[in-house]
């Protein structure tokens, strides 16, 4: 059920809040499963602890705002201890998949300079070997050429578009998402390698030795990857 899921992304989130200490600067994450991270760290700022925040996206800034948790951008402080943030497909490796909210460039500058990033995740996000499409931010006059370098890996790229707008995903650094199908990734190491020098390509969605610890919601707790 839909509130079951929830129920474990919350115990996610709320897990990884838990590892927060006080004067820490914390990665806060895009998406569901984050914002229940994001909340509870707020609940405990509320209660004292004094924590700054660097939101990886418009979204994880106003409910941040809302939460009454300090806000600082990347550029304003010295690093960032913890990291906290969602994914859309991890493996037992830790190898993440990202991007599913547009969000995964800031989300990569931000969990890679934290000393110790945690995803939070339902167990639906959870595979034995990815195979998601690897959402890829370009620019926009490079798109097509992006295209053409993504099918060349043999991937088939699908330009997001937008529900609520006739036209194309807009990130919030003002660029397009190209979801990009590669079938079954059976060595993401080396496909990073391969999208990340394609000029236009501003950041793709694989996450490959960066996850430390990932915390996955149950139905009565919460498991460790790691
Ligand atoms: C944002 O671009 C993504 O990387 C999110 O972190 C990811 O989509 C996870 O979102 P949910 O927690 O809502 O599944």
């Amino acid at each position: 059920t839909t509130d079951g899921t929830d129920g474990q992304k919350r115990r996610a989130g709320e897990r990884a809040a838990e590892a927060v200490e006080d004067g820490d600067v914390v990665g806060l994450g895009t998406g569901s499963t984050a914002a229940h991270a994001i909340r509870a760290i707020g609940d405990a700022v509320d209660a004292g602890l004094d924590v700054r925040g660097v939101p990886t996206s418009f979204d994880a800034r106003r409910l941040a705002r809302d939460a009454g948790i300090p806000l600082r951008s990347l550029n304003e402080v010295d690093g960032i201890d913890l990291a906290i943030d969602g994914a859309d497909r991890i493996d037992r490796d830790c190898t993440a998949i990202k991007g599913g909210g547009a969000a995964h460039a800031r989300e990569k500058v931000v969990d890679a300079a934290a000393d110790r990033f945690v995803v939070v995740a339902d167990p639906s996000k959870v595979v034995d070997t990815l195979s998601h499409p690897v959402p890829v931010e370009v620019l926009p006059d490079a798109y097509t050429a992006v295209e053409r370098a993504v099918a060349a890996l043999d991937g088939e790229p699908t330009l997001r578009r937008a529900e609520a707008k006739d036209g194309p995903v807009i990130t919030d650094n003002g660029n397009l998402v190209l979801d990009c199908a590669f079938g079954r990734i059976d060595d993401p190491t080396g496909l990073a390698r391969r999208l990340s020098p394609v000029p236009g390509v501003v950041e793709h969605g694989l996450f490959v030795g960066l996850v430390d610890t990932a915390y996955v919601g149950t139905d009565d707790g919460v498991k460790r990857l790691e």
